[in-house]
């Protein structure tokens, strides 16, 4: 069988998809079989020999189709290696942020003590107040809009999981 990588993700306001879109073009420029598709249209992930799977924390949690990706999976993802990622600080994009967010998804993904990913990052995210809805618009609306996805370490955290996905 071809070594053929799922790339699965769930965005709200579509900044994850392009971190994920960057992360495939990598991937395919180093010789993969990358198939993206939205986490929550993917109905069987047999056909693949790996999965990474992205989503952005909203709330503390992680976006709900992914979690309901790695509950309906679960049997199949057991079986292959998964990379996932999580975008998240957005704000600030100090320290403190990057810490919070990585603790806020080893969190959830501790919520599934199956689940043993080969690789786990967090990215940074986009946010942009003028996309938000009532109530968030209220609270979040001093803050400024900020882009703190880095695409030169995205395509470098890429390019080594193409090295580790490749030897999979
Ligand atoms: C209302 C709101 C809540 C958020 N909550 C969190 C959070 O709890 N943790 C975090 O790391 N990032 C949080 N973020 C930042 C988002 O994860 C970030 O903006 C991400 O890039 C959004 O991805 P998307 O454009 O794919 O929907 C939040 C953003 C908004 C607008």
């Amino acid at each position: 069988m071809a070594n053929k990588i799922l790339l699965a993700y769930a965005t709200k306001y579509g900044s994850t998809k392009e971190v994920a879109e960057a992360v495939a073009k990598t991937l395919e420029n180093k010789g993969l079989d990358v198939d993206m598709q939205q986490a929550s249209q993917v109905r069987s992930v047999k056909e693949y020999n790996s999965v990474i799977l992205g989503a952005p924390l909203y709330m503390y949690r992680w976006h709900k189709h992914a979690v309901q990706f790695l509950k309906r999976h679960e049997k199949m993802l057991k079986t292959m290696p998964v990379v996932v990622f999580a975008t998240g600080p957005s704000f600030k994009g100090d320290e403190k942020e990057w810490l919070e967010t990585r603790e806020q998804f080893s969190k959830e993904l501790a919520n599934f003590p199956w689940f043993k990913p080969i690789e786990v990052e967090v990215l940074g995210g986009k946010f942009d107040p003028a996309n938000l809805g009532f109530p968030m618009k209220h609270f979040l609306k001093d803050l400024p809009a900020a882009d703190l996805r880095d695409w030169d370490a995205i395509a470098a955290w890429a390019a080594e999981l193409a090295g580790k996905l490749q030897a999979k």
